[in-house]
């Protein structure tokens, strides 16, 4: 039986899903790709919106593009209808880990192939996807704690510090925490004394670093904050404290988007990891080879840079999102 086109719209509920019926793009010859984006949650989410929108626009192909708010269920509900719709291929960026097997095989079983864009899913069976496209973000948890030891070097006594994660159990969060800890591990006056999500936003970061600062006050010495909003949200909390950031408390944060260069540059954030955004044209090339049968590397890693306040003013200019 085929599905109806109210029954694909009922089937969509609240998701607000951009484009028009596929048919008129098949009839033009165009691919259509069905995109499933986590939300708006930070401002490296939406450059990487704009990533993709422009580089599909740039390269012909018909987007389908679904905010999900943030919401799992929202996300499942976009692939079930690009499912139905029959897109050429389905990509998406997993607001959490775990949970998408039922709607992976169901798009497996429409034959119709899936990429991981910028985040990994926890599925033991890996016939599910056909290629993951991302930074490696344990390399990133890495970096942050290599620059943490090395800048700390002449420090006597115990460093204590406070962790902003991302969104419970996205694979940046898990990951992010991973590789920092893999690393500061090593010497032992490195000790994490509260961790707590953010949910990778500003308002959070600001919030649960007043927590923070209530509980710990002046014994916190480091902020690791998993991304980049978090930090900005919780220099505003360490300003209303009376404190000084990037001097009082060191501030490491992950993505490198405009908003930290700028706090760089005010003398507020010590350094950023880069976590780059900008996967659209690589997606789109990854689309067009798939249509064209090739095979896609199962693993596309994004090269990524770190960026210490020192070199901020040098940089910005050169800076895309
Ligand atoms: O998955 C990438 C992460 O998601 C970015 O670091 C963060 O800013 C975003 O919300």
């Amino acid at each position: 039986m085929t599905t109806s086109r109210r029954q694909v719209i009922a089937a969509l509920g609240a998701v607000p899903v951009v484009a028009a019926w596929p048919g008129l793009a098949r009839a033009q010859g165009k691919i259509v790709l069905g995109f499933s984006q986590i939300g708006a949650e930070s401002e490296w989410r939406t450059a990487n919106s704009e990533s993709i929108k422009s580089a599909a626009k740039e390269a012909g192909i018909e987007l389908k593009f679904s905010d999900a708010q943030q919401k799992q269920e929202n996300q499942i509900k976009a692939i079930r209808s690009f499912i139905a719709q029959k897109v050429d291929v389905i990509a998406f960026s997993p607001v959490v880990e775990s949970g998408w097997g039922t709607v992976l095989r169901e798009a497996k079983a429409a034959k119709i192939p899936v990429i991981l864009s910028d985040r990994a899913v926890n599925e033991k069976d890996d016939s599910l996807w056909v290629s993951f496209m991302g930074s490696d973000f344990v390399e990133e948890g890495r970096k942050a704690g290599r620059w943490l030891l090395e800048n700390m070097k002449g420090k006597a006594g115990d460093v204590n510090i406070v962790e902003l994660q991302g969104t419970v159990g996205s694979a940046p969060a898990i990951d992010r925490k991973k590789g920092f800890e893999e690393i500061i591990k090593a010497d032992p006056r490195f000790k994490i004394i509260r961790s707590q999500t953010g949910d990778f936003t500003r308002a959070k970061g600001k919030e649960v670093m007043e927590a923070f600062l209530k509980a710990e006050g002046k014994k916190i010495n480091v902020l690791y904050a998993h991304n980049d909003d978090m930090a900005i949200g919780a220099i505003q909390a360490i300003e209303e404290a009376g404190m000084k950031p990037a001097k009082d408390i060191t501030i490491i944060s992950i993505d490198a988007v405009k908003g930290a260069f700028e706090a760089m540059m005010a003398g507020k954030l010590n350094v950023s990891v880069e976590c780059s955004p900008l996967l659209g044209p690589q997606l789109m090339q990854a689309v067009k080879d798939l249509k064209a049968g090739k095979t896609l590397p199962r693993r596309i890693v994004t090269e990524e840079g770190i960026f210490p306040m020192e070199v901020a003013a040098k940089e910005f200019p050169k800076r895309k999102y």
